[in-house]
């Protein structure tokens, strides 16, 4: 895939996120989007070369003497800020839950479905039965769809295979997909989603499975930067967790965990790892917030999956803001909890139901969602020398954005330079 030479010129809002100190953002810099008006973005080989108003931009002599190379986008007074960083996702699935949905329309909730052979456990057998081709095919339909809601770099994880093959398989559709789209996948091994069928009432010999065999082989393969499990009633206990963090680290993995969605679980144990995201936090008690605030540690929140599980409660996200926290967003795109992979939506739950800004919510989904996948060197804000990461919105005021929730307003997204419009 080869990127052209790319002027957005007559941007009505431009929100660079540009830093004005370093480090992830947290408090009141989760405000400060860095908002340019009639401004224009010039982009080569993939990176941004120049950002600044449109008429400067036009008088640039590189520009004067090549304008016939490169591609002119008006921008017509739109707004466009940094792609969507969705730093956490679950998108290697055969199918959609559809029982589980009506199960719970019924009245049952997330645990009692998983306990009746529901949940995690029954994406499992569609998975193990799917070959790496349909894996890839339904893979890359999705990272499509992701692009056309404005996202350019996404976290995939395994975590439906739960044994040797079948999580290698899923990896292996994620690097095979990433190859054929020209955004940005980071992977993350989740063979420590739940404990298998095969391994019930042994989860200790399925945890020792996971660090034993299952994490070389991931490595060995270099087939995930990350290593992730979900800590949780139902799930791994603090102590299993804790084993795979240890595991996780000396195969070369950098963290992150599902912890509090259910249940509290104390952080403080997993905060010695330094782990590069903590994601759904719903329960937590203020220790922890205040540990997490000393760190630079991000909490996500992935309030898509509190609004399809039917649930009143969400993570009390003010909480974290004003203890310093550094917070994210995240989609949360999997089958059973959180069906979605629009970013938008999942800002609008955060306004609506986290009370967080649009401006917090956009800052959480762009440039700390990359500081949570350690990718903020390159993503998450429009400087020169990033990546041209860049989503285009048919809308005049940045706030529109959460506002108009589930429409998709996104027309044109730029993943490593190259452009693909929404039909
Ligand atoms: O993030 N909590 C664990 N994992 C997913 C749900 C996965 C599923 O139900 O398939 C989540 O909500
Ligand atoms: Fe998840």
């Amino acid at each position: 895939m080869k990127s052209k030479p790319l002027l957005l010129a007559n941007i009505g809002q431009l929100l660079t996120l540009r830093a004005s100190a370093p480090g992830p953002r947290r408090g009141a810099a989760l405000s400060d989007l860095g908002i340019l008006e009639d401004a224009s973005v010039l982009c080569l080989g993939g990176k941004i070369v120049s950002v600044g108003k449109t008429k400067d931009a036009l008088c640039d002599p590189w520009l004067k003497k090549n304008r016939r190379q490169v591609r002119e986008i008006d921008c017509s007074g739109r707004v466009v800020l940094p792609g969507f960083v969705d730093s956490h996702t679950h998108p290697v699935f055969a199918h959609p839950r559809l029982i589980d949905f009506e199960k719970r329309i019924s009245g049952a909730n997330y645990e009692e479905i998983a306990e009746a052979g529901g949940g995690i456990r029954s994406s499992i057998v569609g998975v193990r039965k799917a070959t790496k081709a349909v894996l890839t095919q339904k893979l890359l339909a999705a990272l499509r769809d992701m692009a056309s809601y404005g996202t350019t770099a996404v976290e995939a994880k395994s975590g439906y295979g739960l044994d040797l093959a079948s999580e290698l398989k899923s990896l292996e559709a994620i690097r095979a997909a990433a190859r054929q789209w020209p955004g940005t996948v980071v992977p993350t091994f989740l063979g420590a989603h739940t404990v298998p069928p095969e391994y019930r009432r042994r989860s200790q010999a399925y945890v020792d499975l996971v660090c034993n065999e299952m994490m070389p082989a991931v490595a060995k393969r270099k087939l995930a930067r990350f290593a992730d499990v979900f800590c949780d009633r139902g799930a791994f206990s603090a102590q299993e967790a804790e084993q795979i963090f240890r595991a996780a680290e000396e195969n070369g993995f950098a963290l992150r965990a599902h912890i509090g969605q259910l249940s509290e679980t104390r952080l403080a144990p997993f905060l010695r790892f330094n782990p590069a995201s903590l994601d759904h936090l719903d329960y937590v008690n203020e220790a922890d917030v205040r540990a997490l605030a000393a760190s630079d540690t991000v909490a996500t929140f992935v309030p898509g999956a509190n609004y399809f599980l039917g649930l009143s409660r969400y993570p009390n996200a003010r909480q974290f803001i004003a203890a310093g926290v550094v917070v994210a967003l995240g989609t949360d795109y999997n089958p059973g909890s959180s069906p979605t992979l629009s970013v938008p939506m999942a800002m609008s739950l955060a306004c609506t139901h986290m009370k967080m800004s649009a401006a917090e919510a956009i800052t959480a989904a762009t440039i700390n969602g990359a500081w949570a996948l350690r990718i903020a060197d390159q993503k998450g804000s429009i400087e020169p020398g990033k990546d041209a990461d860049l989503a285009v919105f048919n809308l005049k005021d940045h706030r529109e954005i959460p506002y108009w929730f589930g429409v998709n307003h996104c027309q044109l997204t730029i993943l490593n330079g190259i452009a693909e419009e929404r039909p």
